[in-house]
C-alpha cells in the first residue's frame, strides 16, 4: 500500500477510502461509460503490437486489459495506481487472462522511478490528481524512451459535460454545494481549461504538444434507475451526498430518476460529454 505522504498525501487517502471501493463497485459500469474515449484515445496514440506502455491511474484495469490485448506477447503494459483496492480490482482481472504482458505497480506515479524506458505513457482520467502537475508529468516524461509519446484523456470545460452539470443542478435544488475548485487544485476538472493542460506538459518537458477535443454521449446506465445511481453515488457529488440527512438523499435520488427519464435511448441513458484528448511526445 502506498503510504499518505508526500503532494499528494490527499489523493492518496482519497482514492484509498470510500472513493476507491465506489470505483471497484461501479467498475463494469464505468468501464462500459468510459471505454469509447480510451479506445479511440489508443487509435489517435498510434499504440500497435510490440510495444511497451505505462498506464497512468489504471485504476481497476480496464484501459491496462485493453493496452495489454492491443500490443500482444511481444510487448509490455505496467499499470501504476495509488489505490490498492481498485489495482487488487485489476490484479484479479488479469489473473483470468494470464497470458497477457501485463503487471501493476501500486505506486505514485509523480514519484515513481523507472526500470525501463517505454514507448508510450497512457492514461484515462487518470492525470488530473497531481498536486504538482508538472514535477509529475516530467516525472512520466522521464519513464519514456526518447521519441516516446505521451496520451491521456481527461474532462474538458464544466458546461460542455452534462452528465456532470445535469445531477448537479439536480442536487443544488436540495442541499448547498461547495463552490468549484479552483483551477489549480488535484480533481477530476482540473484541466478543464486545456490551455492549462497545455502549459502544463510544455513546462514538463514534452515536445509536440496538442491538446483537441473529444467529445460523445456517454453511457450512465441500461436503464433510467441505473444512470440515477450511477449519478448519485459515483464522484463529488457522491461525497456531498452520503453526507446529507436521509430524507434529502431520497428526494434527490427520485429528482435524479425523472431528470434522467428524458435521456433514455434505446440502448440505455447517454449524456453528452466533452473532453480534452492531449498528445505530446519525450524529446
Ligand atoms: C478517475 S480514476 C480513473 C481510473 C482509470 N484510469 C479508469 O479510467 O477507469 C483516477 C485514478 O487515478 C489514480 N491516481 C490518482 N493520483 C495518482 C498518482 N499520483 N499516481 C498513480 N495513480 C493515481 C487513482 O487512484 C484512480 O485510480
Amino acid at each position: 500500500m502506498v503510504e499518505a505522504s508526500g503532494p499528494n498525501a490527499k489523493e492518496i487517502a482519497y482514492w484509498n477510502g470510500a472513493n476507491g471501493r465506489k470505483w471497484v463497485r461501479f467498475q463494469e459500469s464505468m468501464d462500459r461509460m468510459l471505454q469509447p474515449l480510451s479506445r479511440q484515445a489508443m487509435e489517435v496514440a498510434g499504440i500497435v503490437e510490440g510495444q511497451s506502455v505505462l498506464d497512468v491511474g489504471c485504476g481497476c484495469g480496464g484501459t491496462s486489459l485493453d493496452l495489454a490485448r492491443r500490443v500482444g506477447p511481444g510487448g509490455s503494459v505496467t499499470g501504476i495506481d495509488i489505490s490498492t483496492e481498485m489495482l487488487a480490482r485489476a490484479v484479479a482481472r488479469a489473473a483470468a487472462e494470464p497470458d497477457l504482458p501485463l503487471r501493476f505497480l501500486n505506486a505514485d506515479a509523480s514519484v515513481e522511478t523507472w526500470a525501463e524506458p517505454r514507448d508510450h505513457a497512457f492514461s484515462r482520467m487518470g492525470v488530473m490528481f497531481f498536486r504538482d502537475p508538472v514535477a509529475s508529468f516530467a516525472n512520466i516524461r522521464s519513464a519514456l524512451k526518447p521519441g516516446g509519446r505521451f496520451t491521456f484523456v481527461c474532462w474538458g470545460n464544466r458546461a460542455r459535460n452534462p452528465w456532470r452539470s445535469i445531477p448537479m443542478a439536480v442536487a443544488e435544488r436540495h442541499i448547498e454545494l461547495p463552490a468549484s475548485a479552483p483551477p489549480d487544485e488535484p480533481g477530476p476538472f482540473a484541466f478543464a481549461d486545456g490551455n492549462r493542460a497545455r502549459q502544463i506538459l510544455t513546462d514538463a518537458g514534452f515536445a509536440e504538444v496538442r491538446v483537441e477535443v473529444l467529445e460523445c454521449d456517454l453511457l450512465l446506465g441500461d436503464t433510467v434507475e441505473g444512470a440515477a445511481e450511477h449519478a448519485v453515488q459515483l464522484g463529488p457529488l457522491g461525497n456531498i451526498l452520503r453526507e446529507a440527512p436521509e430524507d434529502v438523499q431520497v428526494r434527490v435520488a427520485d429528482e435524479m430518476r425523472e431528470a434522467m427519464t428524458p435521456y433514455l435511448r434505446s440502448d440505455g441513458v447517454r449524456l453528452g460529454a466533452s473532453c480534452w484528448l492531449a498528445t505530446a511526445a519525450a524529446p
